[in-house]
């Protein structure tokens, strides 16, 4: 695999909390500049407040809107700066029966976890070929490669992303793009909190990541020339040993870790 550079410019979407903010700290550390992008613009200039001054770009953005991308693609012309990496993390879960699911939260959740990374990348990655330098990193996650009862459409949205990222790193073999497909397991973040969920389940403590360490990895595996990227020893090792089982029992002891319990 071939070492690869950060680059000057990135791009993080989801920058406003969580792992996005962690990443364009850890960028801005690493001597990035970072084009800031979530939705509410006081977290993100808290942010960019904590990055080495003039080095950022506060955006703010609603990425499911089809056009954001572009918009945003347009203005760094204006302004003359070249993205190098794109770091395509906006995203959120919704935890529960799907049967029981917000039919209008399905829909926005399709249009951030997989409509905004394909828009995005499909914006963003003409111009990184034709320079032949640069990649993109996609946040997908660990519930991206196995079965997520209770979490269903959240997990099927980052097995997009999962596919989209492996299928974008093979046709950008040998020109000079990167594309790593990030799949941190769980993490503190404002996660659970969106998605209306307890917390991790059924992960011991000592494997849920900091967002610090979630940034830290992604920097290694970028700079490492890696493709995917499973974050932390445990969750590594987990997703082995699952390749292992018969489905249907992978199946059935998902839904038992992440069934809702009873509340009240
Ligand atoms: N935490 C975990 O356990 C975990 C595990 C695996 C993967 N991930 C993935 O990691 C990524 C970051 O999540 P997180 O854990 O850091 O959670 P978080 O703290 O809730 O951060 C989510 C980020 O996404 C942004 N966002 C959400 N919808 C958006 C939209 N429509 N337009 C623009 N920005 C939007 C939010 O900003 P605004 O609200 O300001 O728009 C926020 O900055 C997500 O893709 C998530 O699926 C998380």
């Amino acid at each position: 695999m071939a070492r690869r550079d950060l680059g000057r410019w990135a791009i993080v979407t989801g920058a406003s909390s969580g792992i996005g903010a962690a990443l364009a700290r850890a960028l801005g550390a690493a001597g990035c500049a970072c084009v800031l992008v979530a939705r509410r613009r006081d977290a993100l200039e808290a942010v960019a407040a904590s990055l080495p001054p003039a080095r950022s770009l506060v955006w703010p953005a609603d990425v499911s809107v089809h056009e954001s991308g572009s918009e945003l693609a347009a203005a760094l012309v204006e302004r003359g700066i070249e993205p190098d990496l794109l770091v395509l993390n906006a995203g959120f879960g919704i935890y529960g029966p799907l049967a029981e699911a917000d039919p209008a939260r399905l829909g926005a959740l399709v249009d951030t976890n997989c409509r905004s990374p394909l828009l995005w990348a499909r914006t963003f990655l003409p111009g990184m070929l034709q320079r032949g330098r640069g990649g993109i990193v996609l946040v997908a996650s660990t519930g991206g490669l196995v079965p997520m009862p209770y979490y269903a459409s959240y997990g099927a949205s980052k097995a997009f992303v999962v596919s989209l990222g492996r299928a974008l790193a093979a046709e950008a073999a040998g020109s000079g793009v990167g594309v790593l497909t990030l799949c941190p397991g769980p993490a503190h973040t404002g996660f659970f909190a969106v998605a209306d969920a307890p917390g991790p389940l059924g992960s011991p403590q000592a494997a849920v990541q900091t967002p610090e360490q979630v940034a830290a990895e992604t920097l290694t595996a970028w700079r490492a020339g890696r493709s995917l990227h499973i974050c932390g020893a445990t969750n590594r090792l987990a997703m082995s040993a699952g390749r292992l089982l018969p489905p249907t029992w992978l199946d059935r002891a998902a839904r038992r870790v992440l069934q809702p319990k009873r509340r009240g």
